[in-house]
Order: C-alpha cells, then sequence, then structure tokens
C-alpha cells in the first residue's frame, strides 16, 4: 500500500513538474512515505530524518513526512522531530501541491491528516509506475476490522470502496499502455463493495476486470480469512486470468491467540480454506504473514503455529516479531512475552519455511513454467557487457521469481522457462517458448 502511495505521490508531484533529484544532497524537497506498523519502522524513520536534516550540502531541504506515522503521532511531531516541515496522511497526497506551495510563501509548517471519504485516487490514473509490465491498482482504502493488535484502522481511516467504473477505467487505460498484470489491492478485498451502491462483491469485480482485453493475469492483496467466500474460490477456479496464487494472513496457529488477535476465525476455519482452495485451484500457491510473541503466547501456543505451517507448506512468508503498537488493545495485555523467546520462535518458524520453500522449488526443476517476463535482472558486470545474453526476469502464475538469459529482451512477453535449478527463494531456466496457445495458464 505505501509503495502504491509512493507511485500515486510521484506522478502527482512531476504532473506539477517537479522532477526527481537523484540524490537527497540535490533535492529541494524530500518526502518520506512512512510506515508505523511496527515500533521498527518509526524509528528507522526518525532516523533517516535525522540524516537527511544534513543533507543538501549546509542548506536544509525541506522535509516532507507522510503515510502512517503523521496519522498516528499528529502535530507533536513537530516538536519530536523539528526538522519536518509538512506532514501529511495517506488521503492527503492530492493536497500536497498546494500544501508545499502555502509553505514556500508564507515558510509556515503545514499540517494535513484528514481521512477522507471518497476515495484519494479517483480520477485520471496519477502513478508513475516502476514497471511497464505489472501495476498495481487500488480498489479500496483503510480498514474496518479492529485486530487488537494493529494501528492501520486508526492510520489509513475506515474502509472506503472505490467504484467499479473508475477501478474499471483505469485497468483500461493500463491495458492500452501494454500492461498485461494488475494487482487489485486493498487492505481487507473481500469485504470490496460494501461502501457503495448496488453492493458489487469482489468476486463481481473480478469478472468484470477478467473481461478487459489485454489485461492476461490479474492478481490482488490481502484477503482476511474470515471474509473468504467459496463465491471468491468458484471465481479463482474458474477463471484464465486470475493467478492461481493468494496471500492468506494466519497470523498464529493457536485458536486462543487468533481469539485474543479478534481475527474472527480459527486455526481448523482456515485449514479448511486452505483444503477448499487447493482441491479447486490446483497447484495454487499460498502465501501468509504469520506473527511471533503475541501478547501471552507460550511455547505450546507457537507450536500450534507451526503444526498450521507444517500443514500447509506456505509458498512464501511474511514473518514478524510482534510490536506493542500505541493504543491497541495488545498493547494494554498483560504478559508481553520476554525479547529472546520471541526472537528464538523467530528463528524456529523461518528455518522451517525455509526448508519447505526449499523443498517445494527443487520439485519443480526439471519442469517448465510460464512466465511473464518483468525486465532486466541485476545490474550487469562490465565482463557481462558485450555478452549477447540479457539477464532477465519473470514471475510464475503462482508467483515463483524465475530468472534466465535470453538473446532479446523479453519485457511484456509470455513465455515457456524449462527450469534448470532453485536456490534461495529463485528459480533459474533458459527459455523453452514464447507464449503459446492464447489464455493458456501454468499452475506453478
Ligand atoms: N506487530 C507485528 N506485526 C504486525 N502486523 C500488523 N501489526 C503488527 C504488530 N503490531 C503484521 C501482520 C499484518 C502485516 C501487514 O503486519 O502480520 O498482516
Ligand atoms: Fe490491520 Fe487487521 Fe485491518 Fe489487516 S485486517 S489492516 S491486520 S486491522
Amino acid at each position: 500500500m505505501n509503495q502504491y502511495d509512493s507511485e500515486k505521490l510521484e506522478g502527482i508531484l512531476s504532473a506539477r513538474g517537479m522532477e526527481p533529484a537523484g540524490s537527497p544532497d540535490k533535492a529541494d524537497v524530500i518526502f518520506v512515505n512512512s510506515c508505523s506498523i511496527r515500533e521498527k519502522a518509526e524509528s528507522k524513520v526518525f532516523s533517516l530524518i535525522g540524516r537527511l536534516a544534513g543533507a543538501g550540502n549546509g542548506r536544509k531541504p525541506v522535509i516532507a513526512l507522510g503515510g502512517c506515522i503523521p496519522t498516528l503521532r499528529g502535530k507533536e511531531i513537530f516538536r519530536s522531530a523539528p526538522a519536518v516541515d509538512l506532514l501529511y496522511g495517506p488521503d492527503s497526497l492530492e493536497k500536497l501541491p498546494a500544501m508545499l506551495e502555502e509553505y514556500f510563501y508564507t515558510g509556515k509548517k503545514q499540517i494535513d491528516l484528514e481521512f477522507s471519504d471518497s476515495t484519494a485516487w479517483d480520477g485520471p490514473d496519477p502513478c508513475v509506475r516502476p514497471s511497464d509490465v505489472t501495476a498495481w491498482v487500488g480498489i479500496m482504502k483503510g480498514c474496518d476490522n479492529r485486530c487488537s493488535y494493529c494501528v492501520v484502522p486508526d492510520t489509513r481511516g475506515p474502509e472506503v470502496s472505490r467504484p467499479v467504473e473508475s477501478i474499471l477505467a483505469e485497468v483500461k487505460a493500463l491495458a492500452k499502455k501494454g500492461y498485461r498484470e494488475i494487482n487489485l489491492l486493498g487492505q481487507n478485498v473481500n469485504s470490496y463493495g460494501k461502501t457503495l451502491p448496488g453492493s458489487v462483491t469482489f468476486p463481481e469485480l473480478l469478472g468484470m476486470a477478467e473481461e478487459i482485453e489485454g489485461i492476461e493475469r490479474i492478481r490482488f492483496m490481502t484477503s482476511h480469512p474470515k471474509d473468504l467466500t467459496d463465491r471468491l474460490i468458484e471465481r479463482m477456479a474458474g477463471s484464465q486470468k486470475i493467478c492461481p496464487s493468494l496471500h492468506l494472513p494466519l497470523q498464529a496457529g493457536s485458536d486462543r491467540i487468533l481469539e485474543m488477535m479478534n481475527r474472527g476465525y480459527t486455526a481448523g476455519d482456515y485449514l479448511e480454506k486452505i483444503r477448499k482452495l487447493k482441491s479447486a485451484v490446483p497447484g495454487i500457491t499460498i502465501s501468509t504473514d504469520l506473527m511471533v510473541g503475541f501478547p501471552t503466547e507460550t511455547d505450546d501456543d507457537f507450536k500450534k503455529t507451526i503444526g498450521v505451517m507444517e500443514k500447509v507448506n506456505f509458498d512464501s512468508l511474511y514473518l514478524f516479531i510482534y510490536s506493542r503498537r500505541p493504543a491497541t488493545p495488545a498493547a494494554d495485555f498483560d504478559c508481553q512475552v520476554p525479547r529472546d523467546a520471541a526472537h528464538a520462535r523467530f528463528e524456529q518458524a523461518w528455518a522451517l519455511h525455509r526448508k519447505t520453500v526449499s523443498r517445494k522449488l527443487a520439485e519443480l526443476e526439471g519442469s517448465t513454467v510460464e512466465l511473464l517476463c518483468e525486465g532486466e535482472y541485476g545490474v550487469k558486470s562490465t565482463k557481462e557487457k558485450d555478452d549477447a545474453l540479457i539477464t532477465q526476469f519473470g514471475r510464475s502464475a503462482g508467483g515463483h521469481k524465475v530468472i534466465f538469459e535470453a538473446e532479446k529482451n523479453l519485457t511484456g512477453k509470455i513465455l515457456s522457462v524449462l527450469v534448470t535449478r532453485s536456490a534461495g527463494f529463485n528459480l533459474y531456466g533458459k527459455p523453452a517458448a514464447e507464449r503459446n496457445a492464447h489464455g493458456r495458464r501454468d499452475k506453478n
């Protein structure tokens, strides 16, 4: 979501004639897009601001701090981090040029932390996107869930869905520009449509996006397990374009902890949804978010998380140590878990995940996967410069990153690649054929 906000911000500023400076020393204004989901993310931002205040070779740059830290901490930041000149929230991006102008005219610090009840990205697509092939498309903002550990409902405000017509217009425009993959983005996509008249559901929205010619692959995130419906599973199963891949945050495997987190499902409910997904969408890849060290988590609770990991065999994992966040119910729960115990659980869960991924990727060696080439991979060494082969990467429909070499640049092409080896979290291979039968999708 933050990455997407940065793309929008760059577009909004470019439209007003501003240009990327290339380095902090050359910048007149520095925009810091912040995250406050964990304490570490927050402290990193404040130490970055400390360093940036000294950039500019003696001429302090204007520092604009945006994203979730301002909506969490408010104007108090002007006192605790005096180098900050502007504070703007996730819904204030469009107001930023006017705020900057005001700042330059008056020299007065500016602040706008309002949540808007319309979707801030309505109207023409303002994004400057780093890829010409795959694009984020925001379909909603905010969150109405109240997971007991999470600041997002406070920092991004209540859930608001973006009107269908606005989303489809953006997807059509992207297809026209040559984009082949979209990733529909929201904090909880399965509750899409609740704030709209006419009650369009997320599976219905997917159906409409599938109709758009030129878009070959559709992904989406994030799904909340409690809102994942059979209808969505059917939609995924019956689609040539929706990728067989799902991000479904589990958070914990212990029912007692899940209840304290206010997640609204049990480990059994989660496993039942995974069973349905795996049987309806063969070869589906599942990624998840997990947290260790939630208040009162015992070794026994943690073992239950490991137990679910062993049953699901997640293809990808975002693993976090619980971080106590201000004004969240969990911050007041007694019995916060000691750091050492949380770290040990983190290491154990991560080791298991690495083993699972190595095994699953090794199973793909020798098979052919269909991938969408996203561009060149890495920086060429001087030795390689005259090499006729270009190192490139793409993703399989299941989301595996595949690195390969080819004589010509295949960015935007869908091709079959023979997997020759796997290492770390990546696959390596060599092209077997460029796009074959239209509409075919691979299951990897
Ligand atoms: N501490 C640790 N991890 C958190 N997340 C959200 N809030 C916290 C917190 N207080 C994680 C959850 C969520 C992901 C985006 O970040 O796993 O799914
Ligand atoms: Fe946070 Fe829960 Fe909303 Fe996700 S669903 S953003 S974890 S409150």
